[in-house]
């Protein structure tokens, strides 16, 4: 199944898990956008345009499960689900921009209640089906860059649990592994939510393509070494002069990539870009529970003294002139980021 359904027969959303994978595949339904806005919060479902995809069915379910019975008092409605299903994670700008794509349909919306809540329903399921094709674009452009024989090192979790499907960097190499393409991914454990060892290494094992799970440190030993030839991560919001935010950790892997000559790709739809920031210093960093990072266990004892505090920021800012070039649905952009992006955007 897709990484988020709408079951039309129940009117309601259904998400895969994912705070329980490996260990257990459990579907979660939904039928209250605030328990939308808590899944994406808890991270039940997680990954930039998933959490897009996931906020505008939870408007779907908002004018679905409404009691308005005048399209004003929906409207208000709707417009109250959006306050609180946009800040339920700040880094992602896809949340908030599948929240406006949906506001704009509704705002712009005449007659009855019911084909207003058909509206909603039928903009939630375009975005979703919007972005599997987008990521198959990506995939096919991406592919390009890898070559037979590489071996890739990853960042955090970019396949099909990041997205409604396919995946973003993941869905690259996923492609060119169908394309035939002999490669290895060295999957970083992405700490503390461990979205590499949890998720990609449990994607990667179903596709079949070969993969090790590093520590998240050992990047530099094998970017040094030579036995690393690409990297690979996504992007949860790009500024204009293409700084990347993406899960903590990216920034350390670009900077040693970088030192050793080793090419650094973002893999991002263009919703990912937030052209109203001119660069990554202005990009909101999530900070979350300090129980992320201290609640890790080794033989079953918590890792840190009692008593001991954490910071944990869930991302960081790559800035621009570590990249290579960055892949979207339109094509690969190479720098000067954004004259080459708007160029690319203006040609298609
Ligand atoms: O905290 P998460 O798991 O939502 O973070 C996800 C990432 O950082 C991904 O790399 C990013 O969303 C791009 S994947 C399509």
């Amino acid at each position: 199944m897709r990484t988020l359904e709408w079951d039309y027969s129940r009117t309601e959303l259904r998400m895969i898990n994912q705070r329980l994978l490996p260990a257990r595949f459990e579907i979660n339904t939904y039928q209250d956008y605030r328990d939308v806005a808590a899944a994406i919060r808890d991270m039940v479902v997680r990954g930039a345009p998933a959490i897009g995809a996931a906020a505008g069915f939870g408007m779907a379910l908002a004018a679905c499960h409404s009691g308005a019975q005048s399209l004003p008092d929906l409207k208000a409605e709707l417009h109250r689900a959006a306050d609180v299903l946009k800040v339920a994670r700040p880094t992602a700008v896809n949340l908030g921009w599948a929240v406006q794509r949906m506001l704009t349909v509704i705002d712009s919306q005449s007659g009855t209640v019911e084909d207003l809540r058909r509206r909603t329903v039928d903009e939630a399921v375009r975005i979703a089906d919007e972005d599997v094709e987008i990521n198959h674009r990506m995939a096919h452009f991406g592919a390009e860059l890898i070559q037979d024989g590489d071996t890739i090192i990853h960042h955090c979790n970019t396949g099909a649990l990041a997205v409604v499907d396919w995946g973003t960097a993941l869905g690259v190499i996923r492609q060119a592994y169908a394309d035939g393409k002999k490669i290895k991914v060295l999957v970083d454990e992405t700490r503390p939510r461990l979205q590499g060892s949890r998720l990609t290494a449990w994607e990667l094992q179903q596709y079949g393509i070969p993969y090790e799970i590093i520590s998240d440190g050992a990047a530099g030993y094998f970017l040094r070494s030579g036995q690393a030839q690409k990297v690979f991560f996504g992007a949860d919001r790009v500024a204009a002069n293409g700084d990347v935010a993406n899960k903590v950790g990216s920034y350390m892997l670009a900077l040693a990539a970088h030192a050793n000559h080793v090419p650094v790709y973002s893999v991002f739809p263009i919703s990912s870009v937030d052209l109203s920031l001119e660069n990554g210093d202005l990009i909101p960093i999530e900070e979350r529970d300090e129980d992320e990072v201290l609640g890790i266990q080794f033989h079953g004892e918590p890792v840190a003294p009692q008593g001991a505090h954490a910071r944990n920021p869930a991302f960081d800012v790559t800035p621009h002139h570590l990249f290579t070039g960055w892949v979207t649905e339109k094509g690969i952009v190479y720098p000067p980021f954004k004259k080459n992006l708007l160029r690319l955007m203006a040609q298609q």
